[in-house]
């Protein structure tokens, strides 16, 4: 087969994980402080795929661009491909058009996760040489999802967000094509949210006689569209980080994965792994529990923060109990005040979502 290129669909509308999203693309926001769109990057280039095209959208392209740049320090060649408009993934390949050209490609959505990456994947597709290829697995609530119906290992249909889910295999955001899906896309009407679907493009290549071949996930997979969704991705992949202790520790009790970066400075700090503490952060007779992701340039003061996700320069002094499955967007700042009256004074921008306990 021929030389594959990859295609990363960074686009969209985010509407699900704002108000995070509104000022930054879902697609950058950290995992174990690393933003989720690079571990999609970095798994193309481990299955020998580094020639990349990303699909940006006018609001958050630019953000995008300068956090990858040509991603030669990912290992990758990168092309911006602008969307005009969040039309659907297959409107998206269709502006890709001109860069995929008439190579295969690998496509796969930036704001995915998968433990084990896709190289297994790649091999299969060069091997067997299908017009599609697409990986399923096993999910809870498959009405979220692309959703497919198999008769043995024979794909019989493939249907988006179905009410009433044939079954519990989703579609994983990661596909492989040759060039027939452009005539397959072409073909289809947008659906009912107004969107050409690709699960319609696939379900297009079946129809008309083309081989569509289905592989399962192996390691876990994480679409990292909501809040829930995000914080589990980053408590998975900390799981797996190598402890490292590059920061000053003066009077802590580090326990377990504990990553603290250079440049961090925690005093009088209980760190309980896994957890990663960002370059330049200041921790202060704080408690930092499991599956947390402190980002660089944060502060943590006189608190307990566990099973949390802060973004770069996000403060939290004295409060009043344990924050727990947050999400902290950037120079957030949560403090307590000194003094009476006790009462809560707030500056939250639209769409935030505070539970006080
Ligand atoms: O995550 C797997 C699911 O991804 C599949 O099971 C579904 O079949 C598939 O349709 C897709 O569903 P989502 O509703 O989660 O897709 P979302 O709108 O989140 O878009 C996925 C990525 O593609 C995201 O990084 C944004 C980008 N995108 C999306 C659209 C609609 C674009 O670049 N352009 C677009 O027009």
């Amino acid at each position: 087969m021929e030389k594959l290129k990859g295609l990363i669909l960074s686009g969209g509308a985010g509407t699900r994980l704002r108000p995070i999203t509104h000022t930054s693309a879902k697609q950058l926001v950290p995992v174990a402080n690393k933003p989720v769109l690079f571990y999609g990057i970095e798994a193309l280039v481990e299955a020998g795929v580094t020639e990349v095209g990303i699909v940006i959208a006018p609001e958050t392209g630019d953000e995008i661009r300068e956090a990858v740049g040509d991603g030669s320090a990912l290992g990758a060649s990168i092309t911006y491909i602008p969307q005009a408009e969040p039309l659907g993934l297959a409107h998206a390949v269709l502006t890709a058009e001109e860069f995929l050209g008439e190579d295969p490609f690998v496509m796969y959505l930036g704001d995915n996760l998968l433990r084990d990456g896709i190289t297994g994947l790649v091999e299969a597709f060069r091997r067997n040489e299908p017009d599609a290829l697409i990986l399923l697995t096993q999910v809870l609530e498959p009405e979220h999802y692309g959703v497919a119906e198999l008769d043995g290992e024979r794909i019989v249909r493939l249907v988006e967000k179905p009410a009433d889910p044939p079954s519990d295999l989703a579609l994983v955001g990661v596909y492989m094509f040759k060039p027939v899906v452009f005539e397959a896309a072409r073909s289809i009407e947008p659906s009912a949210r107004g969107e050409l679907e690709i699960t319609d493009t696939i379900q297009k290549l079946i129809d008309t006689g083309h081989t569509v071949e289905q592989h399962r996930v192996k390691g876990w997979w994480k679409d990292t569209g909501q809040l829930a969704d995000m914080l589990e991705a980053n408590r998975l992949v900390l799981e797996d980080i190598e402890p490292r202790v590059d920061g000053e520790a003066i009077d802590c009790k580090i326990e377990g994965r504990v990553v603290i970066e250079e440049g961090a400075t925690l005093e009088r700090c209980t760190v309980r792994g896994p957890a990663v503490i960002g370059a330049g952060s200041r921790l202060v007779d704080s408690y930092i529990g499991p599956y947390s992701a402190i980002a660089p340039g944060c502060e943590v003061i006189g608190s307990e923060v566990e099973h949390s996700i802060l973004l770069a320069g996000a403060s939290v002094s004295h409060l009043p109990s344990r924050m727990e499955a947050s999400l902290l967007g950037r120079n957030v700042r949560i403090l307590r005040a000194e003094g009476l009256p006790k009462t809560l004074r707030m500056l939250v921008g639209d769409r935030s979502e505070i539970t006080l306990a």
